[in-house]
């Protein structure tokens, strides 16, 4: 295994809110990431490379070896599975709530519910261990719009300010998870490359702790 280090980040909202905690941590990318058509970073570092990937990505990067070292949302991490990978930060950033949500006012009255939602895997657990039957919709992203066009009877979607929820005459209703983002390490990389993932974990921790 050579010894670079594959640094997977998380492209959207994460993507402003990491930059700054690597920086502190000593990586900063050699180009303005916002400026390029490229993937594959350089940084200011010679061994240390960046890749820019959708976050449902991250996970399947980083747990088949592709990258030493990712960085996803909880979330993605939950639908994810992510066997194989250890997660030993909370970067505490891109705070927010997994939940299920409802027209306002409208309990679910069918026997068994139709729940519409990108994480399919996560509603289906959440649902039987619940033991509400549920007949589970995948989508792949504007969730609020399915129970207004008689779609699904509630969806599961992340909440942050519930400005989303409110504004398409929605509520939330039960919290399935607390969301925040994760630092995850390939179970390999951290035993060959543990003299340097060790230091980085350390970096980030205190950049981490900083801001609290
Ligand atoms: P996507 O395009 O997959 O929706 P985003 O960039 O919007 O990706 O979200 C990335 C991550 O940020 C999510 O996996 C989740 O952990 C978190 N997140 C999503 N929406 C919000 C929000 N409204 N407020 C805070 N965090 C959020
Ligand atoms: C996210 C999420 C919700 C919304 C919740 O959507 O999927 O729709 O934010 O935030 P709120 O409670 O503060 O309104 P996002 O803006 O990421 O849009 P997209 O994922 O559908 O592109
Ligand atoms: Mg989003």
């Amino acid at each position: 295994m050579s010894k670079q280090l594959i640094l997977a980040l998380s492209k959207g909202r994460i993507l402003e809110e990491t930059l700054p905690l690597l920086a502190d941590a000593g990586i900063t990318p050699a180009e303005d990431l916002s400026k390029s058509r490229k993937l594959l970073f350089d940084t200011n570092l010679p061994d240390v490379k960046l890749v820019i990937i959708r976050a449902t990505d991250v996970p399947t990067y980083v747990q088949l070896g592709a990258a030493d070292v990712g960085i996803a949302g909880k979330d993605v991490l939950l639908e994810h599975g992510a066997e194989g990978l250890y997660e030993p930060l909370d970067l505490q950033i891109a705070r927010c709530k997994l939940m299920t949500a409802g027209v306002t006012g409208q309990l679910p009255a069918r026997a068994r519910r139709r729940v519409a939602t990108k994480f399919v895997n996560v509603a289906r657990r959440y649902y039987a261990e619940q033991g509400i039957q549920a007949e589970v919709i995948k989508l792949y992203g504007a969730m609020e719009l399915a129970p207004l066009m008689n779609l699904a009877d509630e969806i599961v979607d992340i909440v942050d300010t519930g400005n989303t929820l409110r504004a398409n005459g929605m509520e939330p209703r039960e919290l399935i998870a607390h969301i925040s983002t994760r630092l995850v390490v390939n179970k390999a990389a951290m035993t060959m490359k543990h003299e340097r993932i060790k230091p980085l974990l350390d970096r980030l921790d205190s950049a981490v702790k900083k801001r609290q």
